[in-house]
């Protein structure tokens, strides 16, 4: 029998863990709207618990339009993001705008939209997809770090901002999952990974061992089950890890000085 008549909305909807907690949620009898750029990728998994709705959350006035009509949104998923890969020095203004244009302001304008909705109805749980390595740097990766730090903060500050208005703020860190995020949607920068750059090292040693981690990284599901239980347990704590990844190396930076984690990091990466 189908568990409640709860709604949803998740953003980047499409792939990956977006797209196995649309059909996890739809399962216990959640009424999903499953945000994305492209809604016609979720038509095969339509019915009348998920419901594909055109969400680009870079833009707020199409974010208003698309969730406008949904009355009571008792649950937001911050899921979409991406990750650029580039040095500091070679950035273009663009990629970095874009990096943080999605990954954090679309976070903060998705927000901006529903809690007014969560206010009226007192009560609502925000979820945000962060990364461990919104704990944890790692070189080529640092306008991406520095946009899930920044989701961390967000989700702290709402913490307090929306205490009163029963509405709860959580964020989940996952490690390396198997998803589309480096099969299709990283973003490189043409300099840093051209031959000859100061970088080239580096580039060739980290940037492939990590798309290889992520690829054999852990499976969706995990993420999923994790957004289940923050959905059922009021108690569920501010911020949890998800994957091998992520499990092996949060505590690690909790239990050793900022120098000594950074030695573990230097050595498992040889960088
Ligand atoms: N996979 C990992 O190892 C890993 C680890 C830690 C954290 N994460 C985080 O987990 C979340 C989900 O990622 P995933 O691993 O499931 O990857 P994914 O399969 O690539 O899915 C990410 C979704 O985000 C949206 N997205 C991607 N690039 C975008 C862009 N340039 N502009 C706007 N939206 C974009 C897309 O949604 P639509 O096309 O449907 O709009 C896409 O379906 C992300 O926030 C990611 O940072 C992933």
């Amino acid at each position: 029998m189908k568990k409640c008549q709860k709604t949803v909305l998740i953003t980047g909807a499409s792939s990956g863990m977006g797209r196995s907690t649309v059909i996890a949620l739809a399962k216990q009898g959640f009424v999903v709207y499953a945000g994305s750029r492209t809604p016609d990728k979720l038509f095969d998994i339509q019915t009348e618990f998920i419901r594909p709705i055109k969400l680009d959350i870079t833009d707020p006035q199409n974010i208003e339009e698309s969730i406008g009509f949904i009355d009571e949104i008792d649950i937001l998923i911050n899921n979409a993001g991406y990750g650029l890969v580039s040095t500091v020095e070679d950035v273009t203004e663009k990629e970095m705008f874009d990096q943080f244009n999605v990954n954090v302001f679309g976070i903060l304008r998705v927000c901006k939209a529903v809690i007014p909705k969560m206010r009226k109805q007192e009560s609502g749980v925000i979820i945000n997809i962060s990364s461990f390595l919104g704990k944890i740097g790692l070189p080529l990766f640092t306008f991406y770090n520095a946009s899930k730090y920044a989701v961390e903060g967000i989700t702290d500050s709402l913490r307090y901002e929306l205490k009163d208005f029963n509405i709860r703020v959580h964020s989940i860190m996952p490690g390396f999952f198997d998803t589309n995020f480096a099969r299709d949607n990283l973003v490189t920068n043409s300099k840093t990974f051209e031959g000859d750059s100061a970088y080239a090292e580096m580039v060739s040693t980290l940037a492939p061992t990590i798309v290889a981690q992520i690829n054999e990284g852990n499976s969706t599901e995990e993420v999923s089950e994790m957004i289940l239980e923050i959905i059922e347990n009021v108690n569920f704590p501010a911020r949890k890890t998800a994957g091998d990844k992520a499990k092996k190396f949060i505590p690690m930076k909790k239990e050793l000085s900022d120098e000594d984690f950074e030695r573990r990091v230097r050595a498992y990466y040889d960088l």
